[in-house]
């Protein structure tokens, strides 16, 4: 029978501890909500004494989630222990996460103290912890530089004094997944209590090893993983959710272990954390990268479109993207520029694309990537700003913090001029609603995207858009050094494709 692996996201505290990645209470509220969306099965909300805002952050998801397990982090000291219990008072199922160092430099040099010591320690604050709540915890913080012999001793001490889950850190990512997966295993089997507990494994990624290092300790025996989504943290970042998760999933046939994770919510989880968090996913991150299912070569290309297992091994829609991306450059062939012509709408004879195709090589031999827009272009479909049908003549808009913002458009439609006043949510929207009403048409917006092409204040703003008009999509792009004009030349752009 398959083994269940809880999946306990520290997205919100380790994550959190990314340079920059600060959140409020309001934005811990919508990504935890999002995480229990997702099918976490621990969420671990803050360090509750670290801050009046993560003390709040972790009263507020204790009174939202009701699905997770909600855990608080403290050092092994009763202050802690006292606010984190506050903190988690109306939480369902509330968890204290306790713990002390374990390695030998720590105990050194960050603790100045002994063994012994650090050992009774951990061990009282589990013990008083264990007074208030149940589900306690412990992690022998830098496990993974460790003493083998005392980190066993620790983890019985530990589940002797009432740990329901013990973690087994390796906090400086300094593990080869050998080693670390050996470690596990030599706690299994000389720690005569193990089948107490829980054991989980939180790893670091210093040299890359995150998630070889977690999937070693799941090997051998740890039931639990401590994950972040994209995988940010602490300096190098933590082992990634998503990686993981589908790891497991998609070697399933060969693994005995399933977590409750939807796979379907990866990628929207994915976007939100980088949005809010303001950490950008690096575009070859495994699973949730820009280029995680786009195909660049030629050979690629054609061996995805003949069949998509032929370069992929996770299907897309799986972790809810919509589909694998053809990215047409000087290397792709004519099957991939065909593919790319049909979803725009031209069904090309193999004698037309070969035409085409000699004049998209030239122009992809200047360019780095071949958009759409390049596209449609070459099949002399794209029309210059002097044979354009809509133009735009003039946009005017009020709009600030006392003000409804109000954008008065004119433009012309095939020489005809029109003019119209509206509103909106915002003055680039009320330039929008505007030139709907002058044509007389709502257009849906798939795609904004404004950015500065330039440097400074004074920057030129470059807005690409897409809009929908009868089941197809088109693109448009606008620069100009006022940002609603080049929305509004964005949005013309587009709705010149197929006036
Ligand atoms: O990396 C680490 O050891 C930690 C502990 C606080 C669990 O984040
Ligand atoms: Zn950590």
């Amino acid at each position: 029978m398959k083994q269940k692996i809880y999946i306990f996201d520290t997205t919100l505290r380790d994550g959190e501890q990314s340079p920059g990645a600060k959140l409020n209470t309001d934005q811990k509220v919508e990504l935890a909500t999002q995480l229990e969306k997702l099918g976490v099965d621990i969420i671990e909300a803050g360090f509750p004494i670290s801050s009046p805002g993560d003390f709040q952050s972790v009263v507020q998801l204790s009174k939202t989630i009701k699905n997770c397990v909600i855990c608080g982090l403290t050092r092994a000291r009763k202050e802690d222990i006292d606010i984190a219990v506050k903190a988690l008072e109306s939480a369902k199922r509330p968890r204290i996460h306790t713990g002390i160092g374990a390695s030998d430099v720590h105990i050194k040099y960050k603790f100045k103290s002994t063994h012994e010591k650090v050992l009774s320690q951990g061990v009282e604050a589990v013990t008083y912890a264990k007074k208030f709540i149940e589900e306690v915890e412990f992690y022998a913080e830098d496990a993974g530089r460790a003493d083998s012999k005392f980190l066993a001793k620790m983890v019985y001490e530990v589940i002797k004094a009432g740990a329901t889950v013990v973690n087994i850190p390796d906090t400086t990512g300094y593990c080869f997944p050998e080693e670390f997966g050996a470690k596990i295993k030599f706690i299994f089997e000389n720690v005569p209590n193990i089948h107490k507990a829980v054991i989980s494994v939180h790893c670091h990624n210093d040299l890359g090893m995150a998630v070889a290092n977690t999937l070693s300790g799941v090997f051998n025996g740890a039931r639990q993983v401590e994950v972040t989504v994209n995988g940010i943290g602490e300096r190098a970042g933590n082992t990634s959710l998503e990686e993981i998760v589908m790891a497991i999933y998609t070697r399933r046939d060969n693994l005995l272990y399933y977590t409750d994770i939807k796979t379907a919510e990866i990628a929207k989880t994915s976007k939100l954390v980088s949005q809010i968090m303001g950490i950008p996913v690096q575009p070859n991150k495994a699973i949730v990268g820009a280029n995680a299912f786009a195909h660049s070569s030629g050979i690629h290309q054609d061996g995805v479109l003949k069949r998509r297992e032929n370069y992929e091994i996770i299907d897309p829609k799986l972790v809810g993207v919509e589909a694998s991306k053809i990215i047409l450059t000087a290397r792709s062939g004519r099957a991939a520029l065909r593919h790319r012509l049909e979803s725009l709408g031209f069904n090309l004879s193999q004698s037309e694309i070969n035409l085409v195709y000699q004049n998209f090589l030239q122009l992809a031999d200047m360019k780095k990537e071949i958009y759409d827009d390049d596209l449609l272009y070459l099949m002399g479909q794209k029309k210059t700003g002097k044979n354009q049908k809509v133009k735009l003549d003039l946009i005017q808009v009020i709009c600030g913090n006392k003000n409804i913002p109000t954008a008065t458009v004119k433009i012309s439609v095939s020489g005809k001029i029109k003019e119209a006043v509206a509103t909106g949510d915002g003055p680039i929207d009320a330039g929008f609603n505007a030139i709907d009403k002058c044509i007389g048409k709502k257009y849906k917006l798939i795609q904004f995207l404004i950015q500065a092409a330039t440097i400074g204040s004074d920057a030129v703003a470059k807005v690409n858009i897409s809009i929908e008009h009868n089941r197809k999509t088109f693109i448009g792009v606008g620069t100009n050094t006022d940002t609603i004009v080049a929305a509004a030349l964005s949005y013309i752009d587009a709705i010149n494709k197929f006036v």
